[in-house]
């Protein structure tokens, strides 16, 4: 059911943890089943360096969310928002249909991440789309690890 790389990612998912004074964060959960990921990026020129996720969830959401760490690692921030859920399972060989929405939460974790870093750096314009969820970006799910607004 699962392909081999999916295996691997789950049972060793690469970058677990939290980064220190990350430049984004971005904390999004999956509706349909509840499963939350929070993801930590490490920013320097507009270039991602690092990235460190948690992820409360089952198996797919784990693997995807290593794999999207793996995927934006020397990205710009731009490239690194064109990484679509689609492209993080493809990385893994594939998700078995039921699981695909998993791999939403990964793709929106790190569009959360790169909002918080953009808002914190006034790259937003004011009360400007967000990219997670095309709402404000003042809305809940942002603004997590801080307390400036
Ligand atoms: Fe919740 Fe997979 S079942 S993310």
């Amino acid at each position: 059911m699962y392909s081999e790389k999916v295996m691997d990612h789950f049972m060793n998912p690469r970058n677990v943890g939290e980064i220190e004074n990350a430049d984004g964060v971005g904390e999004v959960g999956n509706a349909k089943c509840g499963d939350i990921m929070k993801m930590y990026l490490k920013i320097e020129n507009d270039v991602i360096v690092d990235a460190k996720f948690k992820t409360f969830g089952c198996g797919a959401a784990v693997a995807t969310s290593s794999m999207a760490t793996e995927l934006v690692v020397g990205k710009t921030v731009e490239e690194a928002l064109g990484i679509t859920n689609k492209a993080v399972a493809e990385a893994l060989d594939g998700l078995p249909p039921v699981k695909m929405h998993c791999s939403n939460l990964a793709e929106e974790a790190i569009r959360a991440a790169i909002d918080d870093y953009k808002r914190k750096n006034g790259l937003l314009p004011e009360g400007g789309d967000c990219n997670a969820c095309g709402r404000r970006c003042d809305d809940i799910h942002h603004g997590i690890d801080d307390d400036e607004d």
